[in-house]
């Protein structure tokens, strides 16, 4: 579904100049849950903004669903980001003086959906995120746990084949975390491709592989095929004995 060759992505000029991907390559497949860890600094942000459509490339190939990405103009990364991409990031990024329900509304907006379709969609996503009584109040009136699913939601709404995670475990407990980490995998199991950034080893554990990056290059992969079966039977997913 995501075929990445030889992803080169440099920031500033001369003195200053960061060279933030060196050559990355990799390949993620369609319904797969794949989490990328490396030290802070290793690309992992700016890799994550180029799948999801929003940095360009300086050279290499980036297909999706065997088209290429690098390369589209403007108007149709927007097009790109707005009907395959769900992006969650640590802080949440909420809009204070926006309710719940308004805030999972907003990537809705100007799309031409009536208000009937835009209120069946949020609702079914608060719903699936466990907020639905939430509607109405202010992010300032949510746990951080409550936040991030509210963040989730205006992710999910449009139903975006790829999600895509910037640490948005990051900010919150363990427990919290723990119950925000089951979100994805539902997510993943009713069939979108997750791709998590995390600094925590047990969340990254729990996805099928992971992408280790250092210094703008994949340093290595690991498969853990079985992990995933593992986390599912502890959400109660899956049933022992099950198989996906
Ligand atoms: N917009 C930017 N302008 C200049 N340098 C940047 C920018 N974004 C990232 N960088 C640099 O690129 C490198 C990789 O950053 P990033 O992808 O954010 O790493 P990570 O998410 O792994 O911490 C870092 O050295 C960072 O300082
Ligand atoms: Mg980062």
């Amino acid at each position: 579904m995501v075929e990445m060759r030889d992803i080169w992505k440099t920031f500033g000029k001369k003195e200053a100049k960061v060279e933030a991907l060196r050559g990355i390559s990799l390949s993620i497949s369609q319904g797969e849950m794949v989490a990328i860890m490396g030290k802070s600094g290793s690309g992992k942000s700016t890799l994550l903004n180029i799948l999801g459509g929003m940095m360009s490339v300086d050279s290499g190939e980036y297909l999706y669903k065997g088209r290429q990405v690098n390369g589209r103009c403007q108007k149709e990364l927007t097009k790109f980001r707005r009907d395959e991409i769900g992006f969650v990031v640590q802080y949440f990024a909420l809009v204070d003086d926006l309710n719940i329900f308004q805030n999972v509304a907003l990537p809705l907006k100007y799309q031409g959906y009536s208000k009937r379709k835009i209120q069946e969609m949020v609702t079914a996503a608060l719903r699936e995120l466990g907020i639905e009584e939430k509607a109405n109040a202010y992010p300032s009136e949510l746990s951080g746990g409550q936040q991030q699913r509210a963040a989730i939601a205006r992710a999910i709404v449009k139903q975006p084949s790829v999600i895509l995670a910037d640490e948005p475990t990051g900010a919150l407990d363990e427990a919290t975390g723990d119950s925000v980490q089951e979100i994805f995998h539902r997510l993943n199991v009713s069939g979108k491709t997750v791709i998590i950034v995390t600094h925590d080893a047990k969340v990254a554990g729990n996805c099928e592989r992971t992408i280790f990056l250092k210094d703008g290059r994949v340093e290595k992969m690991e498969a853990h095929p079985f992990q995933k079966e593992k986390a599912l039977l502890q959400i109660g997913f899956l049933k022992k004995g099950e198989e996906l």
